[in-house]
């Protein structure tokens, strides 16, 4: 794979498909603003390589489901303020990503100049990766650089059929960093290595569950998911959400797992409450929840046995929340594992998944993890051990 630091530049037209599916809220003012950059930032670097280096830079991304039609709650404007805010630089946005108002707006770049592309997927030709569409990509570009790792696990035009018909490939700096710090965890991880997964569903994880196990010491398991593995091991959860079509899934992985010699720790105590709601009574209890009681997030005896397990390991990944984060009363759990992954000094600590990034901001403690991840579906396909369209589209 070449990466974009590799390639000459100079007064070429430079395509960089990003990531910059971020979330949005009402300004108050009619406006929309961007409640977290996080995936902006993340791309700069490869930005400002390519307009330091003296590239005309195309810049293109998605934002949101618009369902193929032009939607101005979903246009790329507010993002083209940020982008220009950040690089310190003018970034103008063309009204269309293809068609003659691309192709003017790139036709006047001067070396050096960032151009964005208006919303690619209010085209529905993009996410079906329609073969004109990509051609009509392409003809902005002389190179194709890709830098949206978020987004490397779609097969659409920009993310991955407009690659051969551009002259040049290569990934971004971004990309690169991701597919290094990712793929380290699936071939050479330094041992012993200890995954936390959490998030409401097992069924969202088990692929990267199978694909982990034959490669960490231990799994730490959290969030709803938890509840269904302790069914399978006939721990009562309450009105806890479980998901009864996988207990016996959940029973065949600690299977697995114990002929293995991998360690699953389920939570031991819970924070249990009424209703899941903000404000709803609370309680301390295990290892089993009563009825009319649900599970929120991990309890303090199960927070301090995976800080252990974290204190000690080499490798960490962590991705899925250990209880209802969003809600602060119920929140104390994931931050505890942040905490836990900044102090693990020995180690490399890879974090990924929305709500466990967000959980690294809220505690504080972004610079202390060696890499966190800009992919939410991306990241768990490529630890499943898959090949991401977007990845494969840089090799071929
Ligand atoms: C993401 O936010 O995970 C990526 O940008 C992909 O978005 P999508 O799930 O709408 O394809």
């Amino acid at each position: 794979m070449k990466v974009v630091d590799e390639l000459d530049l100079r007064g070429k037209r430079v395509f960089v498909r990003v990531d910059f599916n971020v979330p949005l809220e009402d300004d108050g003012r009619g406006g929309l603003r961007i409640t977290d950059d996080a995936r902006i930032r993340a791309s700069l670097p490869t930005i400002r390589l390519a307009a330091e280096r003296g590239a005309k830079v195309v810049v293109a991304a998605h934002l949101g489901r618009p369902k193929g039609k032009p939607d101005p709650k979903q246009s790329l404007a507010p993002t083209a303020t940020r982008l220009a805010e950040l690089l310190g630089r003018p970034v103008a946005l063309a009204p269309d990503c293809v068609g003659p108002d691309a192709e003017t707006a790139v036709a006047r770049m001067s070396p050096g100049d960032v151009l964005l592309l208006e919303n690619l997927r209010f085209h529905a030709e993009e996410e079906k990766n329609d073969p004109a569409f990509a051609e009509s990509l392409a003809r902005l570009a002389d190179v194709w650089v890709n830098d949206a790792f978020g987004a490397a696990h779609r097969a659409h035009a920009s993310t991955a059929g407009m690659a051969p018909l551009v002259a040049e490939r290569a990934s971004g700096l971004l990309m690169r960093d991701e597919v290094k710090h990712l793929g380290r965890l699936l071939a050479g991880a330094d041992r012993p290595f200890v995954a936390i997964l959490g998030g409401s569903k097992v069924s969202d994880k088990i692929g990267v569950v199978e694909q982990l196990l034959s490669r960490v010491d231990a799994l730490l398991v959290g969030g709803a998911m938890a509840y269904t593995f302790l069914v399978a091991k006939g721990v009562a959860v309450g009105g806890s959400r479980v998901e009864s079509d996988k207990v016996d899934l959940a029973r065949e992985t600690l299977a697995a797992a114990r002929a293995r010699g991998v360690r699953v720790l389920l939570p031991v105590d819970h924070v249990a409450a009424r209703k899941p709601e903000a404000g709803s009574e609370t309680r301390i209890c295990g290892p089993g929840i009563e009825d009319g009681w649900l599970g929120v997030d991990i309890g303090p005896a199960t927070r301090e046995a995976y800080a252990k397990e974290i204190a000690t390991a080499r490798t960490v990944l962590w991705n899925g929340p250990m209880g209802i984060f969003e809600i602060p009363a119920f929140a104390e759990g994931t931050l505890s594992v942040a905490r836990a992954l900044a102090g693990a000094k020995q180690a490399t600590t890879v974090v990924g998944g929305g709500d466990s990034v967000a959980a690294i901001g809220v505690a504080g403690v972004a610079d202390r993890i060696g890499h966190v991840s800009t992919g939410g579906g991306a990241s768990l396909e490529f630890l499943e051990g898959r090949t991401l369209p977007g990845i494969a589209a840089l090799e071929g």
